[in-house]
């Protein structure tokens, strides 16, 4: 074929490509590695020189040309599949949007946030333990022996052992107390920590639930006093509560601190509603004291260096205090309604300078 014929059937065979596949074909017959063109480049090599002197220009122009034709089919076709594109979708920006469903803040967990904001601020980190406890820091590190009344006052969830093992059962932990043991092992004196989550134990009516919330707070060094945690507690509940409470020492008793106080807060009970920091009342909130020697020693800390003050409180009975919430059930009934009522919204975090929650 002479070099015209080439030229115009490949200017035919573009103009006639009606997508890229097919420009593509036509790409590869004309200068893919067998292209009828790329044939005819190899066979200057056997011309006679003055043969290649006509015939290589040519070629060579012959080659630029369907090059560029294709580029620029190329470019044509690209720009006509996008207008195609833009022909046929398109969206409707007047239409409602889909509504998406938005969750709410749990009050169990706003409140934990708010719990720590408050103590972060006077220094204390945040600690946290296993759901489930060995018998040893559920119990024994906490100075509960075996047969100490306060396991069967306190209607432990046992686990189950394989048959034949015969070490002491695992136990859903009955409070939030092992976090101290495991804390001063962890990292030794001094301490300052809270320990948030979950406990369990076998009751259940309108205050009671199998599962519920303390928050633990552990205070060692060398000089530490009732004063210390009395001032603690007030200054907790004040920040809390957004108004200066008053609390009750009760001395009490418990395995792990001595001595041992409960406390209660300063409350009005109007109209059957209770109101924190107000009227001549009184609330029980938490246990406390200053940490039993032996149970320094079971964490691994020298009871004749270090002394410290211990708290364990309801975090689900405070957030039915401040929040007006009647029935602690429902807190893990998981109705929609409840959950939209008494949640917060997911951008509520707590902060000291925000104010805490409403
Ligand atoms: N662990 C106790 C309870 O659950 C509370 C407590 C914690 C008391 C720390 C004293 C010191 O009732």
């Amino acid at each position: 074929m002479t070099l015209d014929a080439l030229a115009s059937k490949y200017r035919a065979a573009i103009a006639a490509a009606v997508d890229e596949a097919a420009l593509e074909d036509v790409r590869v017959g004309a200068m893919g590695k067998q292209g009828e063109i790329s044939l005819k480049m190899r066979e200057l090599g056997k011309m006679s020189p003055e043969e290649r002197q006509v015939m290589g220009p040519a070629l060579n122009a012959l080659k630029d040309e369907i090059a560029s034709a294709l580029a620029a089919k190329k470019a044509g076709l690209a720009d006509a599949a996008l207008d195609e594109r833009l022909r046929s979708e398109w969206l409707d920006v007047t239409l409602p949007a889909r509504g998406r469903p938005a969750g709410t803040i749990h009050p169990v967990s706003q409140v934990t946030e708010e719990v720590a904001a408050i103590f972060a601020d006077m220094g204390f980190a945040v600690a946290e333990g296993p759901r489930i406890e060995t018998d040893w820091y559920n119990f024994d590190a906490l100075n509960i022996p075996g047969h100490h009344p306060a396991r069967a006052e306190m209607d432990t969830f046992y686990m189950q052992r394989a048959e034949g093992d015969n070490r002491p059962p695992n136990v859903l932990r009955t409070h939030t107390s092992p976090v101290q043991i495991r804390s001063m092992e962890a990292q030794g004196a001094p301490i300052r920590i809270i320990c948030p989550g979950g406990v369990y134990r076998a009751d259940y009516d309108q205050t009671h639930t199998p599962m519920f919330h303390q928050v633990e707070g552990l205070a060692i060094d060398k000089n530490i006093s009732m004063a210390n945690l009395k001032w603690t507690l007030e200054e907790f509940f004040s920040a809390f509560f957004g108004t200066k409470v008053k609390t009750r020492f009760r001395a009490s008793h418990f395995p792990f601190t001595e001595p041992s106080a409960e406390v209660d807060i300063q409350c009005s009970w109007e109209g059957g509603t209770v109101k924190v920091g107000e009227g001549d009342g009184w609330l029980e909130v938490l246990g406390s004291g200053m940490v039993h020697p032996k149970v320094l020693a079971a964490g691994g800390i020298d009871p004749e260096v270090y002394q410290g003050f211990a708290f364990g409180m309801g975090i689900d009975r405070i957030a039915m205090l401040k929040y007006g919430i009647p029935d602690l059930r429902a807190f893990f009934e998981s109705d929609l309604r409840w959950l939209r009522h008494y949640g917060f919204a997911s951008l509520d975090v707590p902060t000291l300078h925000g104010g805490l929650s409403r």
